[in-house]
């Protein structure tokens, strides 16, 4: 990485000013923080000026210091660590940073470097010849999984090959950056697998990922087997490969060990049954029981088998679990009080 310095005296111009703009944003922002606390701000201000000008300038610095209250060391701190901030002036379609940490280097960043020399130029942080573009390498930019890749802007572009790098350069180097799609440039949806869906293909994803909602949640057992319904508003919007990949191993590993098909909707307090821990809740969860209502309506089969998994030995009817939840299911916590005269634990 290289060292991080303000650029020469000679290229620094001599004041700064928010635009009308700018101000208007930069005043509402900083009342956001409570007195004393304006420092916060400072990353937002020093983005906002970047966005402005091209790049962080000294007068920037000192500036946004004034405003925050702040020593101008402080700022200067937060600007030169930062490699999203730029401290001399950079092309003026695009700044190229790409990504030489190790998954990137060992999935072909030089090559990438080597590109972005020879289209731009041979040093990092020196424009191309007309002035549009310029690169430089930085450290890990957080998206290896799909590496190489490489930030403009603050737009990713990943899954890279030499030849894709070349067009992206050509594109913003023609101010047509914006024609160029952020994100994986191959056959891959975000982060999932390339080509498509490899695993978990035996999920039911829609179910699994449907938002959580009360609509059309009878709360009513349903046996494995016959799959929970999920209404149309409750199923998401888009069904496809990026979907699968919000199914959590958890809910997967549920869904596997499931006795019931989880209905829909946000689940019920369960820890509210005398007798249901935070653990036993979460092994219920496990086999698909989240409501009340679905313990008041178990079958003595039903008993049997949660009994079972859970090694229970009889106590869901010691406890009496069924009819504890039916008062939840009825009217919650009042019905509760109304029939055991004490409150639900
Ligand atoms: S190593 Fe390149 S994004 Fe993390």
């Amino acid at each position: 990485m290289s060292v991080r310095r303000l650029a020469e005296d000679h290229v620094q111009p001599q004041a700064f000013a928010f635009s009308k703009e700018n101000e208007d944003w930069a005043k509402g922002f900083v009342n956001n923080f409570p007195e004393g606390r304006q420092a916060s701000a400072v990353i937002p201000m020093l983005m906002r000026a970047q966005d402005q000008e091209g790049w962080v300038t000294k007068a920037a610095i000192e500036h946004i210091a004034d405003r925050l209250s702040m020593p101008y060391i402080r700022v200067l701190e937060v600007a030169t660590f930062y490699t999203q901030f730029q401290l001399k002036p950079v092309g003026t379609n695009g700044h190229i940073q790409v990504c030489g940490t190790t998954p990137c280097m060992l999935r072909g960043a030089e090559d990438l470097r080597s590109v972005c020399q020879k289209k731009i130029n041979a040093e990092p942080f020196k424009t191309s010849q007309d002035g549009t573009m310029s690169w430089e390498e930085v450290e890990c930019l957080g998206a290896c999984v799909n590496a190489p890749m490489v930030l403009i802007g603050r737009d990713t572009y990943e899954d890279l090959t030499p030849e894709r790098l070349e067009e992206i350069i050509d594109a913003f180097a023609a101010g047509k950056g914006d024609t160029i799609k952020p994100g994986p440039q191959i056959d891959r949806v975000f982060s999932a697998a390339e080509g498509g869906q490899t695993t978990l293909t035996d999920i039911d994803h829609k179910a699994a990922s449907a938002p959580k909602s009360n609509k059309g949640d009878s709360g009513k057992p349903v046996a494995k087997g016959k799959k929970a319904q999920v209404t149309e508003e409750s199923a998401p919007a888009v069904e496809g490969p990026d979907d699968s990949a919000k199914v959590s191993q958890k809910e997967a590993e549920a869904e596997k060990d499931a006795l019931f098909d989880r209905p829909a909707g946000d689940p019920d307090d369960l820890k509210l049954i005398s007798g249901v821990g935070k653990v036993i809740e979460g092994k219920l969860h496990a086999l698909g029981i989240t409501k009340y209502a679905q313990i008041a309506n178990f079958t003595p089969e039903q008993i049997a088998q949660v009994d079972e998994r859970l090694n229970f030995k009889g106590r869901i009817e010691r406890d009496n679990w069924l009819e504890q939840a039916d008062a939840l299911a009825t009217g919650g916590a009042e019905e509760y009080r109304k029939r055991f005269g004490k409150e639900p634990r």
